[in-house]
Order: C-alpha cells, then sequence, then structure tokens
C-alpha cells in the first residue's frame, strides 16, 4: 500500500489536499481522518465537503454523531469521538447500506471496530501538529493511483511529499 506523506504548511494547503481528495472519491468510498484534537480532521472534512458541493456546509457539531449532506455524491460526516473506543461501526448507526451510493468521512476511526482494512475504497489519514502553530502533517494510505498522481505536484520546497510501496 502506498503512503503519502504531505506537509501542510498553511490552511491554504490543508483545503487544497481536501479539494484534491474529494474530486477524486467514488460511492462507497470512506475517509478516515485520524489525528489528536485541534488537528484538523474537521477542517480537512469541510474541505472535501467543499470539493463535493455540500449543502450544508460540514461542521463540528459537539454532540451530533453523524450528519448527512447533499452534494455531488451524499456525504455523510461521522464524529465518533463520543463513542466509547471498540464501539462496533454498524451497531453504533455510524456506517449503513445507504453509504454505498455515497462518501463517509469519519473522524476518530480509532473508536471504531468494522470500518474494513485500508484498502479499496478507504482512504485513512492520519493528521497531525507540527512544530509551527499554523503547520500539520498529513499521511495518506490507500490513495488510488488518479489521487496519488495529483498529490505528487502539490509538494514545493517547502512540502515533502515521499511515495512508495511500503506494503503494511
Ligand atoms: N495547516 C492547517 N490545517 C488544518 N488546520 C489548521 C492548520 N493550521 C491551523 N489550523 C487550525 O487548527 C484547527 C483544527 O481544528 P479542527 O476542528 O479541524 O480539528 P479536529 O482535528 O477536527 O479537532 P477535534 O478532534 O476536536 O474534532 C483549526 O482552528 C484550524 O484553523
Ligand atoms: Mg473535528
Amino acid at each position: 500500500m502506498n503512503v503519502v506523506t504531505i506537509t501542510l504548511g498553511s490552511l491554504a494547503a490543508t483545503t487544497s489536499l481536501g479539494a484534491a481528495i474529494g474530486v477524486s472519491l467514488r460511492p462507497g468510498d470512506r475517509v478516515l481522518l485520524a489525528g489528536d484534537l485541534g488537528s484538523g480532521k474537521t477542517t480537512l472534512a469541510r474541505a472535501i465537503g467543499t470539493a463535493l458541493n455540500a449543502e450544508p456546509e460540514l461542521t463540528s457539531p459537539t454532540f451530533v454523531l453523524i450528519s448527512e449532506h447533499r452534494g455531488d455524491l451524499p456525504i455523510w460526516h461521522v464524529d465518533a469521538y463520543r463513542l466509547p473506543v471498540g464501539s462496533d461501526a454498524l451497531r453504533a448507526g455510524v456506517i449503513d447500506e445507504r453509504q454505498h451510493h455515497g462518501v463517509t468521512l469519519i473522524e476518530w476511526p480509532e473508536h471504531l471496530e468494522g470500518l474494513g482494512a485500508a484498502g479499496t475504497g478507504v482512504l485513512s489519514i492520519h493528521l497531525e501538529a507540527a512544530a509551527d502553530e499554523g503547520t500539520r502533517i498529513a499521511v495518506i494510505r490507500g490513495a488510488r493511483p488518479e489521487l496519488l498522481a495529483v498529490l505528487g505536484p502539490m509538494s514545493d520546497s517547502t512540502q515533502r511529499i515521499t511515495s512508495g510501496d511500503a506494503r503494511e
């Protein structure tokens, strides 16, 4: 499986990443957004939603487990933070049959079981803060070749992208 590491030096870089991901998604895809509090999961989810013309815009509602949005594809946005670690995704109502017709963006996938191995249709992104306040590091696993091709040119002298066949 390919692993792409991108240094996101600004909010604009995160927005660009979200745009690239958004247009690459297909019905049935899941995007797992992992990382600490404030690492940028919702910010990236919103940018993905914007690329898909999400209505209403994706937000970070504190007590809402899952929200549904219209768009170029139906979008489900899950925040599993309040579910206990080890919760079954199906039983918790986080995944269901309808999602085969759209894309599902899941924050705090670490709390869930049963999301499927990273592979076809599952894009796994880990975000973390860097030393610089406005910088985040994104580690992306499971990108399809089309997305990989778009992510490559996002690098500049301040960004670092490594891509390879680091099979897990
Ligand atoms: N390069 C960047 N990418 C994303 N967010 C950034 C960046 N630089 C600064 N930020 C800020 O970091 C914060 C990220 O908040 P966000 O709600 O997206 O995090 P989160 O991972 O969803 O948190 P939570 O775990 O509480 O859901 C925002 O205030 C955002 O403006
Ligand atoms: Mg969030």
